[in-house]
C-alpha cells in the first residue's frame, strides 16, 4: 500500500483517469492505432493513509477499470519497490486477467528510454505516459527522448518540494544538489545560477562586493521554467495543476505535454475545475 493523502492526490488520479476515458474515445475511432498506457512510477495499487484503515484504488487500477469504449491494448507499469511491485501484479493477476499487462520492478528512467525506443520502432503505437514521482528522479534526458513521438505525457514536477529546496537562499548549493538540478532541469550550473539568482554590486567597507539574490517567486519561475523546457520537445504543453499544501504553499506542477493539438484541448478541459482545490 502506498501511503499519501490530501485532497490534491484524489484530484491528480481524477485528472489522469478522465483524460484517459477521453483519450480511449478518441482512438476506438482510430482503428489502426494500438494503444499503451506506461505508467513510470506505479505504486502497489492500493493507497490510504496513516490515519484510517480505508484503502481505495490508486491510479493503475483505476486505469485499468476503463473498458468504454474500450481498454488500452497494452499497459506497462514500472514500481522500483519490490513489494509494491508484486502486489500490484498479484492485484492484476487476480482481477484484471486476460489484460496484456506488464509490471516491472525498474527505474522509471530506465523504461522511459526503452519506451521511446519501442515507440520509434512501432508507429502504429500510440501512448499515454503517466508520470508521477514523489521528487525529482525524473532526468531529464528521460523526457527529451521522446522527441517526436505518438505520446502524451502527464508529469508531476516538484516545483516547490524538490527545485525550491536545493535553490538555496545564499546560492551555496552543495555539488552534490547541483548535480541533481542539473540532471532533472537538463540545464548547466551556470544556466542555473543565471535564472534563479540576481547579482548586485553592493558597496561595502572594504570596497564594492558582488551580492547573490536569489529570485523571488522561485516556484512559479520553476514551473514556467519547466513548462518552456517540455515545449521544447512537445508542440504543446497544458496549462498546470497547481498543488498546494494547507498552508497554501506550492508542492506541485502538474501538467500535460503532448504533439496533438486536441489533446491540448482536452488535457486543458480536464484540469479547470481542479483549479480550485
Ligand atoms: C507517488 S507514488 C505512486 C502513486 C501512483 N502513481 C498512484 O497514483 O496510485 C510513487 C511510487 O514510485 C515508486 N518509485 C520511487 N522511485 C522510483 C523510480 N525511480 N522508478 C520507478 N518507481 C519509483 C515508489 O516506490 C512509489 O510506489
Amino acid at each position: 500500500m502506498n501511503q499519501f493523502g490530501g485532497s490534491w492526490t484524489e484530484a491528480k488520479m481524477e485528472i489522469v483517469v478522465s483524460y484517459a476515458r477521453a483519450y480511449l474515445v478518441i482512438m476506438s475511432k482510430q482503428r489502426w492505432a494500438k494503444t499503451l498506457y506506461f505508467d513510470g512510477f506505479a505504486g502497489s495499487g492500493l493507497i490510504g493513509s496513516d490515519k484510517t484503515a480505508d484503502l481505495k484504488k490508486g491510479t493503475a487500477l483505476r486505469i485499468m477499470d476503463i473498458t468504454n469504449p474500450k481498454p488500452f491494448d497494452i499497459y506497462y507499469f514500472v514500481e522500483l519497490d519490490e513489494r509494491y511491485k508484486q502486489a500490484l501484479q498479484a492485484n492484476i493477476d487476480k482481477n484484471y486477467f486476460g489484460r496484456n499487462a506488464h509490471v516491472v520492478k525498474d527505474d522509471c528512467n530506465v523504461k522511459l528510454l526503452a519506451m521511446a525506443d519501442f515507440l520509434r520502432k512501432s508507429p502504429d503505437h500510440r501512448a499515454l505516459a503517466f508520470i508521477d514521482p514523489y521528487g525529482m528522479s525524473v532526468n531529464w534526458q528521460s523526457i527529451e527522448s521522446l522527441k517526436g513521438l505518438g505520446i502524451d505525457v502527464w508529469i508531476l514536477v516538484p516545483t516547490g518540494l524538490g527545485v525550491n529546496r536545493l535553490l538555496k537562499r545564499n546560492a551555496r548549493i552543495p555539488a552534490a544538489w547541483m548535480k541533481k538540478l542539473e540532471a532533472f532541469l537538463g540545464l548547466s550550473e551556470q544556466e542555473i545560477m543565471e535564472r534563479f539568482y540576481k547579482k548586485q554590486p553592493v558597496t561595502t567597507l572594504f570596497g564594492e562586493e558582488t551580492h547573490v539574490e536569489k529570485e523571488k517567486d522561485a516556484i512559479i519561475k520553476i514551473g514556467e521554467l519547466y513548462r518552456s523546457r517540455l515545449n521544447e520537445v512537445f508542440d504543446y504543453v497544458s496549462d498546470s495543476f497547481v498543488m498546494r499544501n494547507a498552508t497554501q504553499s506550492i508542492m506541485y506542477h502538474f501538467m500535460m505535454a503532448t504533439n496533438n493539438a486536441s489533446a491540448l484541448k482536452i488535457a486543458n478541459d480536464v484540469i479547470k475545475p481542479k483549479y480550485k482545490i
